[in-house]
């Protein structure tokens, strides 16, 4: 396959902030069409992206474009039918995260690409930031990670995610549960959490210790209603540290003994486009190349099962 043939669902603010500008800059990619609710934002998408088929009805633009792969890029409680209806017409499928309101959803989902042999994305960037790649390319050569934190923190105590359709750890805190699984690199063994409502009607802070069958320790910290948006991460193995805030703004501190060295995020991306230095261009391109190479991605909606299955065990194991 030289060219994957891409129809597009959801021309919201992911799709224009992020994902279409990533794929209109791939040559191997043919956007074949657009679809949204909403007449305005089709047109203005269309528009900006080039793409000369509109349609408001999804399973009418699958029919006329016939694609090889699929966005469905809209809020979680929206996604289901569509990407049912997708996987079941055999198309390869990119979402956002929280790849659909429960694990449930999710695991449907999984269990009809795998019978389809669809390829799944979920859009779990903080993996394809190219400062965190870097870092952990680096603590991993010195051996396995034995110990590794995930940190979000912000100031929004009473945070509703879309008229409250989904929580707070499902919707958004989720980065620091996959990310926490990325670094660690194995199955959950066991799990223990403390989950708080501070200051609001629904709960906003999240934070466990997970122990890993391959041994590592890992810890996630998350916290809506304290000062701001803290979002950090540490990776340790034998003899090695590292410090690493993400942000388009910030830097990884990496310790060896005596020694420390910085690389900031822009420096790792090589640019200060934010959807490139933050992990949105990469994962589109991932997506992509899988297709192409009959590869299923690292975020497969298979692996994405188990992201929401350690937030399942994160409210079932709770200490309070
Ligand atoms: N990875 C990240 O860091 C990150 C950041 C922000 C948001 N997100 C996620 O991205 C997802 C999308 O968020 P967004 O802010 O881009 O959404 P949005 O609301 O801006 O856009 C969704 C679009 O989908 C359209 N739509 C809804 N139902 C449709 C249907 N049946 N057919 C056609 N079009 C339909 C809407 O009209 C809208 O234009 C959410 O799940 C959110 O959690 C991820």
């Amino acid at each position: 396959m030289e060219k994957v043939n891409v129809a597009l669902i959801g021309a919201g603010g992911m799709a224009n902030g992020v994902h279409y500008p990533s794929l209109a800059e791939f040559d191997d990619v043919n956007l074949v069409g657009l679809c949204d609710l909403i007449p305005e934002k089709l047109k203005a998408t269309a528009e900006r992206f080039e793409i000369e088929n509109t349609f408001t009805d999804y399973k009418r633009m699958i029919e006329k474009t016939n694609p090889d792969a699929i966005y469905v890029l809209m809020p979680p409680h929206h996604l289901f039918d569509l990407v049912i209806h997708s996987l079941s017409q055999g198309l390869h499928v990119f979402i956002e995260k929280p790849p659909g309101v429960t694990l449930h959803q999710i695991k449907s989902m999984a269990l009809l690409a795998e019978k389809k042999g669809c390829k799944t994305m979920v859009g779990f960037n903080r993996r394809f930031i190219p400062l965190m790649k870097q870092v952990k390319e680096m603590v991993e050569e010195k051996g396995q990670i034995i110990q590794c934190v995930s940190t979000f923190h912000k100031n929004s105590p009473a945070a509703l995610y879309y008229n409250g359709a989904i929580d707070v750890l499902s919707c958004d805190a989720i980065h620091t549960v996959d990310a926490l699984r990325w670094m660690a690199g194995g199955d959950v063994k066991v799990v223990s959490s403390d989950i708080n409502s501070y200051y609001s009607e629904r709960e906003n802070s999240f934070n466990a210790l997970v122990k890993f069958e391959n041994g590592c320790t890992g810890i996630i910290m998350t916290n809506w209603a304290v000062g701001g948006r803290i979002h950090i991460f540490e990776m340790h193995a034998k003899g090695i540290s590292a410090l690493i805030n993400p942000d388009l703004d910030g830097s990884a501190v990496i310790f060896e003994g005596s020694s420390r060295k910085e690389i900031t995020t822009v420096e790792a991306a090589g640019t200060d486009a934010n959807y490139k230095a933050y992990g949105f261009f990469g994962e589109n391109r991932h997506f992509i190349d899988c297709i192409k190479s009959d590869k299923q991605p690292d975020t497969c909606f298979a692996d994405a099962v188990k992201t929401m299955e350690l937030v399942r065990l994160m409210y079932a194991n709770r200490i309070d």
